[in-house]
């Protein structure tokens, strides 16, 4: 541990440090949270990060000018438009808006450096193939919160007739052309769902995507493939139909809302005993974090706009088990255990899409939070306070986690590692600040 100007006492190591320096903003940066405020107010949701990522890759499907609105301003949109570019697409982006032109491709490789720093690079896969017969892409390590194959993306891009070759860390993908056909998925997965359907959409004849993934996000980019002209039926069903077409024209799409960050307010307020409405949202993509919410005490009420959510006492302790969709989003599992904190009584926690998605739990146990692990499951005792700690995480989702921990803790929280948060959450800190929440971001020095 490096004590640096007697600041930076907890959470960087000197390599680290220097790294991070390197990397710049949000790598050097820390949140802080004074907790104990109740929120209250009203909070407008970004569009979805994980509808985002594939809608602006399925512009290198076709030639023209693309426009997106409501895309988040997150790390990881940036790291996809940094993708795009360097396979030759224009990128132009304003605020909330992306124009993207995939006209004159360059190059089909997704380099290590930008796989590594986020694995849903690997959906230029699909419509690489799809448009140039070629994809290069590094194949993505295990990651901190599971070993996360992509065995299934490479084997339905097989069954559409690419041979695969695995050379030096990178998937070389050829097809002379692709050809529909039926496929099954032994697992659900997103973006295995979104790639194949991005292969398909130009293949000749008819493919069949069986046991595919129903996310909201994959409806929103079913229908926006289907805008360029695909023809896509069966999107929110675990049968999706894809009729191939010769070609496919650009589109203007609104990017949806982030569920899983309308969820983490929806946790927010009920942690805080607070009163916050909630718009921009789709609450019809959030049923069962609603349920299960609900059951744990917290009144929400859907009102013309948005969702109201009011928190109080006593919290109810409520078991969860992460499901794909509909079912609980693993993607609210760390959010949600932070509230089961602060429940009366026992809650078992099970988590069945990824193996290793208990990393918020060591930190949590350092603000005084009673957590078991055993395998798949943790079993929460709530009832007890929280308190402020310095704490960092190394996913997304568990630095949400954190923070919204630093929301109802008793004292200072420090969240180092902003940089995940930046990857999926837009102005975090500023939000929660207009909720009422005493939380800001400042420099590590
Ligand atoms: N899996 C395989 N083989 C495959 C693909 C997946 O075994 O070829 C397994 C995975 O290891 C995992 C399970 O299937 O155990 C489900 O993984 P999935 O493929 O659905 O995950 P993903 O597509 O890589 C997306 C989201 C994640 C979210 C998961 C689950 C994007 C860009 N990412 O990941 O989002 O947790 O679905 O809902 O859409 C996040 O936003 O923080 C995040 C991690």
């Amino acid at each position: 541990m490096l004590p640096v100007n007697g600041r930076l006492q907890f959470d960087l190591s000197r390599g680290e440090l220097y790294r991070h320096r390197a990397k710049g903003k949000g790598y050097m940066e820390k949140i802080l949270i004074e907790g104990g405020r109740r929120l209250e107010g009203t909070v407008a949701i970004s569009g979805a990060k994980n509808a985002a990522l594939p809608i602006l890759v399925s512009a290198l499907l076709t030639d023209g000018w693309n426009t997106y609105q409501n895309v988040p301003e997150l790390r990881d949109v940036m790291t996809i438009n940094k993708l795009l570019t360097e396979l030759g697409a224009r990128v132009e982006t304003e605020k909330n808006t992306v124009r993207v032109n995939a006209g004159a491709l360059s190059r089909y490789e997704a380099p290590y450096e930008l796989v590594r720093t986020m694995r849903a690079s690997v959906l230029v896969l699909g419509p690489l193939l799809a448009r140039l017969g070629r994809a290069r892409v590094s194949l993505p390590g295990g990651c901190a919160i599971g070993a996360r194959p992509i065995n299934l993306h490479l084997r339905g891009l097989e069954l559409l007739g690419a041979e695969i070759s695995l050379n030096h860390g990178y998937i070389e993908a050829k097809a002379k052309s692709l050809k529909g056909t039926d496929i099954y998925f032994d697992i659900v997965t997103v973006t295995g769902t979104e790639n194949l359907m991005m292969a398909a959409v130009l293949a000749e004849g008819t493919t069949t995507l069986r046991n595919a993934a129903r996310e909201p996000e994959v409806c929103a980019l079913a229908e926006a493939l289907n805008q360029m002209g695909a023809q896509i039926s069966g999107a929110g069903t675990p049968m999706i139909t894809i009729r191939g077409v010769d070609t496919l024209r650009p589109a203007s799409v609104t990017i949806i809302p982030d569920r899983i960050e309308t969820g983490t307010f929806i946790i927010a307020s009920a942690l805080t005993q607070g009163n916050i409405k909630i718009v921009s949202c789709e609450p019809s993509h959030l049923t069962a974090v609603i349920h299960k919410v609900r059951e744990a005490g917290v009144t929400i009420e859907e009102e013309p706009g948005g969702l109201r959510v009011i928190g109080g006492e006593p919290i109810c302790s409520v078991d969860v088990k992460t499901l794909p969709y509909p079912g609980f989003p693993t993607d609210m599992q760390a959010q949600f255990m932070v509230l089961m904190c602060l429940a009366s009584g026992l809650s078992v926690i099970s988590e069945t899409i990824f193996e290793n998605r208990f990393i918020h739990v060591c930190e949590l146990q350092r603000m005084g939070a009673n957590i078991k692990v055993s395998g798949n499951t943790a079993i929460v005792s709530g009832g007890k306070s929280l308190t402020g700690a310095p704490v960092m995480a190394t996913d997304l989702r568990a630095s949400a986690s954190l923070i919204l921990a630093g929301l109802a803790a008793k004292g200072t929280t420090e969240v180092s590692r902003v940089y995940h948060i930046d990857r999926g959450y837009e102005a975090i800190e500023k939000k929660l600040a207009q909720l009422g929440a005493n939380i800001r971001r400042v420099q590590i020095t």
